[in-house]
């Protein structure tokens, strides 16, 4: 059997044996359930277990499935998914310059929405503001996904909040209660640090939205050695908050459904519908700030945040809104 055929196997395989984790599977009757010789399947076997699926098998005579791998193959964030329409399809990668590029090209040519594009690693991950976002192997979720709102582009920053309340809201369902804090625009923090961030990135023109990509990286099993020197003091990942690691694809699984959820209500109501959540996040309601905003800097109270997304502080020459910038309590 060719690698191709065999590796068709291995998912044929897979979807069988995954479901009955710990029965006992007869590798002979497998091999005639697929109408392959016995050889093929210890074949699959081995691709699986190259793959990271911890699988028993006795002499090519039994086969048990034990465990997945926590790898952000497609097959593993379906298996499980709640979602209807949000990673439904998946372009899934190990390694890539940055998933937002390549989901930015996939929208171009009109892939459905709610397609996210995923990878083990970026190589050039990009952050908000030009800057780099660290994306070491097999250890973060670096995600984007695609969708196709009919908006005014002037209301997109709404989507960056709407996509930090649901990821607020999933990584709070791995044991993270009150401690979770959106620090807009669109930061999300475990104890004032940095565990989260979203890439927002619009197409479009003036009044007409064609697509937006939301670029969603996340620290989840970073050792603090993973952390880059310079940002330790203000990063953090969900292992290093929690002293435990976290399934990625779970969380995956988790955020997803959450988006669903609160991108619907985006699109009834716009941010009006999730603006409490929002408030009840914030890090930085009722603190005093200093806001850079393009060569601005500004201090004063931040006092809400309004129904189009937009930071509203409080300074000595009256109230300002803001819909871009980067915040530092002072
Ligand atoms: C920030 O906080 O500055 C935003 C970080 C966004 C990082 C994610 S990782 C997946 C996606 N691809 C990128 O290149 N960036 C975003």
């Amino acid at each position: 059997m060719d690698n191709s055929s065999l590796q068709k196997l291995a998912d044929r395989l897979l979807a069988k044996i995954r479901n009955h984790p710990g029965h006992e599977y007869n590798s002979e009757k497998l091999a005639k359930s697929f109408k392959v010789e016995a050889a093929d399947i210890q074949g699959a076997v081995t691709i699986l277990k190259r793959m990271g699926y911890v699988l028993k098998s006795d002499h090519g005579k039994k086969l048990v499935f034990v465990s997945p791998p926590d790898r952000l193959f497609e097959e593993e964030i379906l298996h499980g998914l709640k979602t209807r329409k949000f990673g439904r399809k998946i372009h899934a990668y190990q390694s890539v310059q940055s998933t937002n590029t390549i989901a930015h090209q996939l929208a171009l040519a009109g892939i459905p929405e709610g397609t996210i594009v995923i990878a083990e690693k970026q190589t050039r991950g990009r952050g908000r503001m030009g800057r780099r976002w660290h994306s070491p192997e097999k250890v973060g979720i670096y995600m984007s996904l695609v969708i196709y709102p009919q908006i005014d582009p002037k209301l997109a920053p709404g989507l960056s909040l709407m996509t930090a309340v649901a990821l607020a809201e999933a990584i709070e369902k791995f044991g993270f209660k009150q401690e979770v804090k959106i620090k807009w625009p669109n930061d999300v923090l475990i104890g004032n640090k940095k565990t989260a961030g979203i890439l927002t990135e619009l197409s479009g023109e003036i009044g007409r939205t064609h697509h937006v990509v939301i670029g969603i990286g996340i620290n989840v099993n970073q050792k603090s050695s993973d952390i880059p020197e310079d940002l330790k003091n203000k990063a953090t990942s969900l292992r290093i908050a929690g002293k435990k690691m976290l399934s990625r694809v779970s969380l995956v699984q988790e955020f997803l459904l959450l988006f669903e959820k609160e991108y619907g209500r985006f699109r009834k109501s716009g941010l009006n519908g999730i603006r409490k959540k929002i408030l009840s996040y914030s890090s930085l309601l009722g603190k005093r700030i200093k806001i850079t905003s393009g060569k601005e800097i500004i201090e004063g109270n931040a006092i809400d945040i309004n129904g189009e997304g937009h930071l509203v502080v409080e300074t000595p020459s009256g109230v300002r809104l803001f819909n871009a910038g980067e915040v530092t309590l002072s």
